[in-house]
């Protein structure tokens, strides 16, 4: 059951028209029409992952009545950790206090939070865990490269943070689904920089450890595996797509956002859409929307929300949870 979520942005909202500021060639009429972002949000001077994940965790905690020291674990799905070692969810663990908690990392890229509800409803069925808290977040621009207009306006930095405890009355998690596919890893990437290739001055100089993406190639399988995992979500929960209350999709593209709402037939009426203000968060995208669609009150008691995630992997999934 997810109990409550919380989010938290940094303080700088970064604009379509700022990139002219930074000497980067692109325009608002571009970044909009290709992909529905107005704004994206970036980390400054004294936030980090670990601030930012912090924040959005103490919001959640306090929407659902728990202390840090009831967690039992907390699981962070994040692309971009503050150190490469140990994981950061072992300091947000240490900046909240919750000091009976397991914390690690997932690394299912823009899927993580999504993973991370599916393993944190394992571990409450099989090792007797009863509330965790699983946070997607990132802060993606410490590792584009903002000098590479083709990735760089696509990317925000934020954190979402939502309780689980074990469902009770009916409510929780219906169906869900992960997928991966290795084979396509390259695809979208951070080429070098670690272990198969440490980062050295070649590196530094070719800028090889920043993100880079085949923005068609990702946009085509995008399409295609969020339309698989809506299909299997609402298989796995034997419902119809008239059914689905709230569609809250992974906020990469608006256009990537209609495609998958058509494909599973739910009217645009019933998707949240927070791209044009966020930007695509990658972990955090999920959680943030539902931490606003919950403010907003268009959550009620008996809803069913479907979740649909893809990220860099590739790896995608699903999920229908009745609140
Ligand atoms: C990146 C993306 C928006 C590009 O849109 P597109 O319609 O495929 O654009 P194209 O690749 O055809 O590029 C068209 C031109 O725009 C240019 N362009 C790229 N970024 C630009 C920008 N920010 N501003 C202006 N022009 C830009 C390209 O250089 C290219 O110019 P060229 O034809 O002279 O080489 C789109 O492919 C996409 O959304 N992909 C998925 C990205 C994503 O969501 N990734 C995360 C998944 S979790």
């Amino acid at each position: 059951m997810l109990a409550a979520t919380g989010h938290a942005v940094p303080k700088r909202a970064f604009t379509n028209a700022d990139f002219a500021s930074i000497g980067v060639e692109t325009s608002d009429e571009w970044i909009r029409e290709r992909t529905g972002i107005g704004q994206r949000y970036v980390a400054g001077d004294g936030e980090n992952l670990t601030t930012i994940c912090t924040e959005a965790a103490r919001i959640a905690l306090q929407r659902a009545g728990v202390t840090a020291a009831e967690l039992d674990a907390i699981i962070l799905g994040t692309a971009s950790p503050d150190r490469l070692l140990p994981a950061t969810a072992v300091e947000v663990q240490a900046a909240l206090g919750a000091t009976r908690a397991v914390a690690f990392d997932i690394d299912a890229a823009c899927s993580g939070w999504l993973y991370g509800i599916q393993v944190a409803e394992g571990l409450m069925a099989t090792g007797g865990y009863e509330t965790i808290l699983v946070i997607g977040g990132e802060v993606l621009s410490r590792i584009i490269n903002w000098k590479d207009r083709n990735t760089c306006v696509l990317f925000g930095d934020g954190a979402g943070a939502t309780v689980v405890k074990r469902s009770t009355k009916g409510r929780g998690v219906l169906s869900a689904y992960m997928r991966s596919d290795g084979t396509l890893a390259d695809l979208l990437q951070r080429p070098k920089g670690a272990g198969s290739h440490p980062m050295d001055a070649q590196v530094l100089a070719e800028g090889s450890h920043f993100i880079t993406m085949a923005g068609r190639e990702v946009f085509k399988n995008a399409v295609r595996s969020m339309a698989d995992a809506a299909d299997r979500a609402l298989d796995g929960a034997k419902l119809s797509a008239s059914d689905i209350d709230l569609l809250i999709p992974h906020q990469a593209n608006i256009r990537i956002i209609e495609a998958t709402a058509k494909h599973a037939g739910i009217p645009m009426e019933k998707v949240y859409v927070n791209v044009d203000r966020f930007g695509n968060t990658s972990a955090a995208s999920i959680p943030i929307a539902l931490s606003e669609a919950q403010e907003q009150g268009l959550i009620k008691d008996g809803m069913h929300v479907m979740f649909v995630a893809f990220g860099a992997g590739f790896t995608w999934g699903s999920m229908v949870v009745r609140f």
